[in-house]
Parts: C-alpha cells; structure tokens; sequence
C-alpha cells in the first residue's frame, strides 16, 4: 500500500530561524526553538504510483505544476523522495488545513511536516523522528520543527550533508500545559514576500544580518533554560526580542520588507502597556501581518477579550503546547 495520511500541527517559534546556509538542503544560519501548537492543523493524504504527473489540492484548491506555489514547494520536495527511493512515482495530494495558508501562521510547517511522514509511511522510508524531521526540513525548514510535540529545539548542525541539522524535542507539551500562544489574526490574505525569498534577500542585502547572527546563540540558551524551567518572564522577554531583532533585519534589506499591518502594531503596544500594568504577555511575529501573544493559562480570558476589541482584530486563536506529526487511518481520498 503506497497510500498514508498524516497530521501535523503548525509551530511558533520562540527563537526564530532566519536564512540558509544551504538553500537546497535548507540548512540554516542559525539554530531556533519552537513551540508546537495545538489548534493549527493540517492533514494529508498522499498515494504514489504511477499516475501520469503529480497532482496536489489544498484546501480544495487544485495547484497545478508551473505556479511558483507548487514548483518551489511540493515540487522540489517531491523531487527529493524521489531521488531517495530512486523511482520515478508520481504523487497524488489531498491537504486539508483548519486555518488560512501563507499568512504567517506556519502553514507551510505543518503542510511539510504532515507530508513528510505520510510519505515516509507510504513507501516504507523511517518514520522515527529524527529521519521524518530530515526529510520535512526539505520541504520547508520550519517543518522540520513540527515533527516532535510540545517545545522543539531545532539544531543549525555542523555537517555539510544536513545529517546534523534535525529537530529534538526540549520538552513534551505535558511538561509546560499552561503556556499559551494566542494567536491572532489581522489578515487572511496571502503574504507578499515568502519567507524563502525573504531571508535570501535579508542575507544578500542587510547590513545588519550579522549582528542577528551574532547574538542568536545567547537566544536560544536562554529561552532552552527558561522552558526547562518554566521560566515565563525569561522565555517571554528573550523571544519578544529576538522576534523583533528578526523584523529589524527585514525591515533593512534592499527592498524593505515590512511584514506588519496597522493592526499589527496596535497589538504590540498594547501589549507592552498591558504589562505596564501587570498583566505580563509578550508578542513574537513570523514572515506575516499576524501577531501571537504568549501568556499564561491565567491571563487567557482577559487578554483574549482586550485583544478581541482591538482594531482590525478578525479572529484569536488559542494555542496550547500540541502534539507531534502522526499517522492516522482515515485517508482524504
Ligand atoms: O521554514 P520557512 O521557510 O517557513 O521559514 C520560517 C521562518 C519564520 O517563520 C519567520 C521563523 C521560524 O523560525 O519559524
């Protein structure tokens, strides 16, 4: 049976991955911590055998060879299994996410992580997780992430070949339940400027790249300790910071790329004067307008109705610490 469905969950991460080393293993710069989120997720089924081309529907929506959504994507990760199993089958995909794609919420972390194991169940490749997390690195390096549950530390690795450059897990979602991540969204429209385009250009043209570069290490450090020790203050402040020393690079690349919205900097001040008065939660931002506030279980209700009220505020989301990627019985088609 060359046919397998898999779920994944989308991953927020607290220190964020932000350029390539090497573009076709994608491996990274630097490395980054993330949590794996209960409420975004994607599933997929895929079959391989020798139909006459690939095909993909997400979402409903048929993507078509020769669009830069499938070729850049799909495409290229297709082409790696095949060059793993040294056959040229062809793939039939049906995705299903619960959230809008391509605006920030890491659809494409849970969209690779969910294909990288139903394909590894479908042609009998490993499915431990560190071999899944190699493979779904391919398709899109934050998938690599989305492959373990609860707070996942991807490593940058040392080797050329990428043999080194895998996700482990920090701690299971158990071990944290209280964490949130409110995730809130301003837009469902599509991002201008994908991540991938985005990081070459931050590394090609930002004079301040390597500053990012420089610091991220101590980043990932604290932020490592701090869920050990579930150390909220820590965790928060270090990941708010490294969120925004990410945007700086954005913003100073030739041509800018400001990925935030009016909306967006309305939930990040108040954020800021939300803790003035006490009620502690921070922000952190992807390659997107979205805004995701962490928080502790306490604070949930309130923070969701001040948030909630806020301009240009179209929906919150309550994420808890989720589980990994994982095989399930029921196929989309
Ligand atoms: O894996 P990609 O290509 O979706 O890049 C993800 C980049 C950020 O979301 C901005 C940061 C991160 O570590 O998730």
């Amino acid at each position: 049976m060359s046919k397998a469905t898999a779920t994944a969950h989308s991953n927020i991460a607290l220190v964020k991955y932000w350029g390539k080393r090497n573009s076709e293993l994608m491996l990274p710069q630097n490395g980054s911590i993330s949590m794996t989120v209960s409420d975004l997720n994607v599933n997929t089924t895929v079959e391989f055998g020798s139909f006459p081309e690939d095909s993909l529907v997400i979402n409903n929506q048929k993507l078509n060879k020769g669009t830069e959504e499938y070729d850049d994507y799909v495409g290229i990760f297709l082409n790696v299994v095949r060059n793993v199993v040294k056959k040229d089958l062809k793939a039939k995909i049906v995705s299903e996410s619960n959230f809008p794609i391509a605006a920030g919420l890491a659809s494409s972390a849970a969209g690779f992580a969910a294909l990288a194991l139903a394909t590894s169940k479908a042609l009998n490749l490993p499915t431990d997780e560190k071999s899944v997390s190699i493979l779904a690195r391919r398709g899109s390096g934050s998938a690599s992430r989305s492959i373990s549950g609860g707070f996942v530390e991807w490593k940058r690795g040392e080797k050329e070949d990428g043999t080194d450059s895998v996700a482990v897990q920090i701690a299971p979602k158990d071990h944290w339940p209280e964490f949130r991540m409110l995730t809130t969204i301003v837009t469902s429209s599509a991002k201008k400027v994908k991540s991938r385009a985005g990081m070459a250009q931050t590394l090609k043209t930002c004079p301040y790249y390597k500053g990012w570069l420089e610091s991220v290490n101590q980043d990932l450090d604290i932020v490592r300790k701090g869920i050990i020790e579930k150390d909220f203050t820590s965790v928060g402040q270090t990941s708010e910071f490294n969120a925004l020393k990410m945007h700086a690079t954005m913003m100073t690349t030739k041509p800018p790329i400001i990925y935030w919205m009016p909306s967006t900097l309305e939930i990040m001040q108040s954020v800021m004067a939300w803790r003035e008065e006490g009620l502690e939660s921070y922000f952190t931002m992807d390659a997107g307008p979205q805004v995701k506030v962490m928080c502790l279980q306490k604070d949930v209700l309130e923070l969701k109705k001040r948030i909630s009220e806020l301009n240009g505020v179209q929906q919150v989301i309550e994420c808890k610490p989720g589980d990994g990627a994982r095989i399930l019985d029921r196929h989309l088609f």
